[in-house]
């Protein structure tokens, strides 16, 4: 599907940025509650099958044990997250039960805002906490990977997020479809947004994370104060849109919009650049016209999001903020090479903070992202800074199709993927009592022993 003037954007690309042309295509309905429930009902017969193999005893046999399973069932399961009421659909109407709106991105959405407050009005358990409530949306393409490992990778980078979003409470969607058929690869995500807005009324920010990138700071969490006057914020630097003209001056492949009528009008005129739209080509000329650096000449939605901040300022631009304090999606180039020496920094810190070292349940495991911080602010941000980064964006990489940019060879792309999404392993494999050893090793972990890395790591090659 790369079309021979598209692969410049393979060879050409020096920034973090444009990921995919393959990138995503779309489908399969997943909640992350159904993902949660699922985890947990395998961990459990998991369990249940070690207890029956090791135990003579029938677990039926063991009241303490069966007891103790029942009740933490009836405590966790039914409530749900944050006491919210799953089984509760009133039926006054609502968005829903108007026949004229629709999920696609060809169909305008109005007053969305007040829609969604009388749903939330109507559900009060998820009224709580909805202001700062994030859904997390990512996907990749309906039928296998060309690249003999894609899948696998792109099975690694989803671990990542869901584990990610497992520690911080949010919910997760995986869209496998096209939503708009024409809106094939980068395109694909405009019509996921709007339909996981409407699907997700509780959610107040949807936060969209491209297939190939991976969190490389487990603990770290959005500023979300800082963005309180914001409907969208992306990865940019100001001065490369409005001074360079720069088609890279900003990354589309990771985005939070806010869940209102500001970006439902945004995105219509974002996507009316899209190759669904009649002006598809008017819109390549324009963007290359004004962005000289872009050299393929399709409209694609990274331009079309800084056209639009370069030239309606007034309309979008006020309300869209360009995060460049931290890593809110780096360069995996610029990264890899720094995550050992960081795992070096952070082993010390635990070395010498008892606090870090205590053992504790993964599901409070933020109050600890605060003592990290403690120890971290001398640590800068972005580059340069011994922080772990926060998300590594494998942008040229390519590791569903393997059409990798010809600037590094796809073995050196595979390798990092592996480093990175190791390194990020480790924080999650730490709260259940394991390490990698090695970030190049996938396959083999240790045993934590207690108080490390007070104590030593035993066995095992580095
Ligand atoms: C959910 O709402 C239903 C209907 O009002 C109610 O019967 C049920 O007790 C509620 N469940 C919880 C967990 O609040």
């Amino acid at each position: 599907m790369l079309s021979p003037d598209q692969s410049h954007l393979q060879t050409a690309a020096t920034m973090p940025k444009h990921n995919s042309l393959l990138r995503t295509k779309t489908s399969s309905f997943f909640s992350s509650c159904f993902l949660y429930a699922a985890g947990t009902s395998a961990s459990f017969l998991l369990a249940w099958a070690f207890w029956s193999f090791f135990s003579s005893p029938a677990p039926s046999a063991n009241p303490s044990f069966s007891r103790g399973l029942a009740s933490e069932a009836a405590l966790s399961c039914p409530a749900g997250k944050a006491g919210h009421n799953r089984s509760y659909d009133p039926p006054d109407p609502t968005f829903y039960d108007d026949p004229e709106l629709s999920y696609t991105i060809e169909k305008t959405i109005k007053n969305w805002d007040e829609k969604r407050r009388e749903w939330l009005e109507k559900h009060p358990s998820f009224a709580a906490g909805a202001a700062d409530r994030i859904l997390m949306v990512t996907g990749s393409q309906a039928t296998p990977c060309k690249n003999p490992i894609g899948d696998h990778l792109l099975l690694r980078f989803f671990k990542n997020k869901v584990d990610y979003c497992r520690i911080h409470g949010y919910d997760i969607f995986y869209n496998t479809v096209l939503l708009q058929p024409k809106m094939f690869s980068f395109w694909a995500k405009m019509p996921a947004v709007k339909a996981v807005m409407l699907a997700h009324p509780e959610a107040e920010w949807i936060w969209w994370v491209d297939s190939d990138a991976a969190f490389t700071d487990m603990d770290f969490t959005l500023p979300l104060d800082r963005y309180k006057a914001h409907n969208l914020v992306v990865h940019g630097w100001p001065h490369l849109i409005h001074k360079e003209k720069s088609w890279t001056g900003l990354n589309a492949g990771v985005f939070l919009m806010r869940n209102c009528q500001w970006s439902m009008d945004f995105m219509e005129e974002w996507a009316s650049m899209g190759p669904q739209a009649p002006e598809y080509d008017k819109w390549g000329v324009i963007q290359r016209t004004t962005f000289k650096d872009k050299t393929f000449p399709e409209s694609d939605d990274q331009t079309g999001l800084a056209y639009l901040i370069l030239k309606e300022r007034e309309k979008w631009g006020n309300k869209i903020y360009m995060e460049d304090e931290y890593y809110f999606e780096g360069y995996w180039m610029e990264i890899v090479g720094t995550l050992e020496s960081i795992t070096d920094a952070y082993t010390g810190i635990e070395k010498r903070e008892r606090r870090l070292r205590r053992r504790h349940a993964e599901r409070v495991g933020e109050s600890y992202g605060k003592v990290w911080e403690e120890h971290l602010k001398d640590a800068g941000y972005g580059r340069g800074s011994w922080r772990r980064p926060f998300m590594t964006h494998f942008t040229g990489c390519q590791p569903c199709s393997g059409d990798h940019n010809q600037m590094y060879s796809g073995q050196s792309c595979w390798e990092a993927m592996q480093i990175a999404l190791n390194f990020a392993d480790n924080q999650v494999l730490r709260r259940y009592g394991f390490v990698h050893r090695d970030l190049l090793d996938t396959s083999t972990v240790l045993p934590l022993p207690f108080d490390y890395p007070a104590s030593d790591l035993v066995g095992g090659a580095s």
